[in-house]
């Protein structure tokens, strides 16, 4: 994502009780650095936090850690987030946002840091097959979220049909049963419960298909 200088991103961020410069303390203690004890969600690739600001506040039994590898962007998603409970007129207390490289991520997250549902948005499709393994959905970054999510849902969606047909058999393979596949998400009954992200909404207005799949692993309930 190309992003603009932003002068005032340093000190936004700086200032922000729910932003984690340092990922590192995280590891063993996510669940701690809540004020509620409650389930957690995970949102990869959060970018500017238009998806996420919409969904935790509507959401407040839910507590949601949103990682970036771009800290600058995070910096919109605060602006995002602070403006979504400023109008619900609630205070930020279920979300944490840092930085990290997702392709890392078990060096912040442990077993004691489990999470109950994942959510990748348009992540880059990396259509090359050198690449396919830098895909959020690959096998190899499935088997890192296995650390700390041992059963629960994979939301997902993507503007890439090639990348969601692999991402299928990605989940498969890995053991993850598909509880919703929708090639045209706009079109299906899951667009009730929908938050567009920022990507989204651009591809949306194009008139492109989203694609949409829930792949769940272990016991629900
Ligand atoms: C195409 S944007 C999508 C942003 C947002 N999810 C949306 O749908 O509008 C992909 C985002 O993933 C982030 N990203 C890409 N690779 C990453 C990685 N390895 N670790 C963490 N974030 C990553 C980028 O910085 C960017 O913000």
């Amino acid at each position: 994502m190309r992003m603009r200088n932003k002068p005032w991103a340093k000190g936004e961020l700086e200032a922000c009780p729910y932003y984690l410069a340092d990922p590192f303390p995280i590891r063993e203690h996510l669940h701690s650095l809540f004020p509620k004890s409650q389930p957690v969600h995970l949102e990869l690739g959060c970018g500017k936090g238009v998806f996420l600001a919409s969904l935790a506040v509507e959401h407040p039994q839910i507590n949601y850690l949103g990682i970036d590898i771009k800290s600058l962007v995070l910096a919109s998603a605060i602006r995002n987030i602070n403006a979504a409970y400023e109008k619900a007129d609630r205070p930020v207390d279920n979300v944490l946002l840092t930085p990290y490289d997702i392709s890392r991520i078990t060096n912040i997250l442990s077993p004691a840091d489990t999470v109950e549902r994942i959510y990748i948005n348009f992540c880059n499709p990396w259509d090359h097959p050198k690449q396919f393994k830098k895909r959020l959905t690959h096998p190899r970054q499935l088997a890192q979220y296995a650390t700390f999510f041992p059963k629960g849902e994979i939301w997902f969606k993507t503007d890439d049909t090639m990348l969601f047909e692999h991402s299928l058999r990605y989940f498969e393979e890995a053991g993850y049963t598909l509880k919703a596949v929708e090639r045209d998400l706009y079109h299906s009954p899951w667009l009730a419960q929908n938050h567009p992200t920022e990507h989204e909404l651009r591809f949306v207005e194009q008139g492109l298909p989203i694609y949409f799949c829930i792949a769940t692993k272990g016991q629900q309930g």
